[in-house]
């Protein structure tokens, strides 16, 4: 009997670092070529629309061209399987905007900070999916307004979902960080929390992170080869979890 109820797993960049999607903070990360401010701001988009609108056009190509990985594969698979018999919820809160996690598997996901294959329309306030450009201001399926933009959580925004995120917290027993820096609040926090709810807490990443020293055990490696040794683990009957 798996002594773990309900976990929540929160990753980052890393996790689909070997599907071929660019990290943001190592050395030939995103935020080299496009600071910060240019790109993942309303300042920035107010200033250069063109620029950021450019900037989303080519994620959303590259995770359009991406395949998920083993490890989005192996949370697919345990989503699946925790949803069955006597297990407790499962909660995958993701700092990606790419949507590898749907497409391994995966069916109960979070984007806290949007996805890059959604547009929101600052007229309407309507979120449509979006695969296209959005350069030449195409206009907004629901209200028709030139007024389309990328659907992403930009620096100095809120979040998205923080209270369902924090509630899943509270109540889980294991925490799980799969590729993140633990450079970016509110995630970076996230154990914190979770350890104050006495979960037990895990970090999953190829190198250790800011927020190692918070985690109750860090395993370092490739998350295609950790996360399906980890899920393995958690499924297999023997375990105690
Ligand atoms: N397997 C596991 N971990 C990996 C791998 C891999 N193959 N490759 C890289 N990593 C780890 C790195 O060691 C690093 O700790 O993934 C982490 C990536 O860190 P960042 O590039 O900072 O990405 P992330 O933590 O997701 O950034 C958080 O910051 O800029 C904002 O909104 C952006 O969501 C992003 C947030």
């Amino acid at each position: 009997m798996n002594a773990v109820r309900n976990i929540v797993i929160l990753t980052g960049a890393g996790i689909s670092a070997e599907s071929g999607l660019r990290t943001f903070r190592a050395d030939d990360g995103l935020w080299e070529d496009h600071p910060i401010e240019q790109v993942a701001t309303p300042e920035g988009f107010a200033r250069d629309p063109d620029l950021v609108q450019r900037f989303y056009d080519q994620r959303r190509t590259d995770i359009r061209a991406a395949r998920p990985n083993a490890a989005h594969e192996a949370l697919g698979r345990l989503d699946q399987e925790w949803a069955k018999g006597e297990h407790g919820d499962l909660l995958i809160v993701t700092q990606n905007i790419d949507d590898l996690h749907e497409r391994g598997g995966a069916r109960r996901v979070l984007h806290m900070h949007g996805e890059g294959l959604s547009a929101w329309c600052t007229a309407c306030g309507a979120r449509v999916r979006w695969e296209g450009t959005l350069r030449d201001g195409p206009p907004c399926p629901s209200c028709g307004a030139a007024a389309l933009r990328p659907d992403i959580v930009w620096f100095g925004e809120m979040p998205y979902a923080m209270e369902r995120i924090f509630a899943a917290i509270a109540a889980c027993d294991l925490f799980v960080s799969i590729g993140t820096s633990g450079a970016v609040y509110p995630a970076a926090g996230f154990v914190q929390e979770a350890s104050r709810a006495g979960a037990r807490t895990l970090e999953l990443n190829l190198e250790r992170s800011l927020g190692s020293a918070m985690f109750d055990e860090t395993r370092l490696g490739p998350a295609s080869e950790l996360v399906p040794a980890w899920v393995d683990d958690l499924l297999d009957p023997r375990e105690t979890g």
